[in-house]
């Protein structure tokens, strides 16, 4: 989704850069159920995807947010590979200081408050 027609908390966080939001695109979300996942079709997809959005010809810099939790979280599955290996391997850098909020129910039933940071990839 084009980042100026996404929530005004995902909008803000780039208040303090110089990144013209017009020319910034939001991933929101890559999934793939277990049996799918590490055989390459993330890596596939990510790179339709980006060629699709290039095509658009207005967008310069693809954007995601991760979560941001302890190593030590207790609901942490044994085999559980961090996303940010993924976003390293397809040319995604953190994007230091571009931080936002979001708030939503988790398993046990409390909502909590999560501290989401962004990464960045340039599309020129
Ligand atoms: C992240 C995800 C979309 C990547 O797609 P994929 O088809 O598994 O990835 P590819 O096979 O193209 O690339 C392999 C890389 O994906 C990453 N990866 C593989 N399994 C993963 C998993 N279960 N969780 C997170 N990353 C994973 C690794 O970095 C791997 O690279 P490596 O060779 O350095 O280990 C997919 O694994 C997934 O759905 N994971 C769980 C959900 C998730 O974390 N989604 C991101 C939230 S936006």
């Amino acid at each position: 989704m084009p980042l100026v027609h996404e929530d005004v908390q995902l909008r803000d966080a780039f208040a303090g850069t110089t990144f013209p939001l017009t020319e910034v695109y939001y991933v929101g979300e890559l999934l793939f159920y277990p049996d799918y996942r590490n055989s390459g079709l993330g890596k596939k997809l990510l790179d339709r995807l980006e060629s699709q959005i290039r095509s658009l010809g207005r967008y310069r810099t693809l954007t995601c947010a991760t979560v941001e939790r302890p190593d030590d979280h207790p609901l942490l599955p044994r085999d559980y590979i961090p996303i940010t290996r993924f976003l390293a391997r397809t040319g995604f850098a953190r994007f230091p200081g571009v931080t936002t909020h979001f708030v939503w129910r988790e398993t046990d039933g409390v909502m909590r408050d999560h501290l989401m940071q962004f990464w960045s990839k340039g599309l020129i």
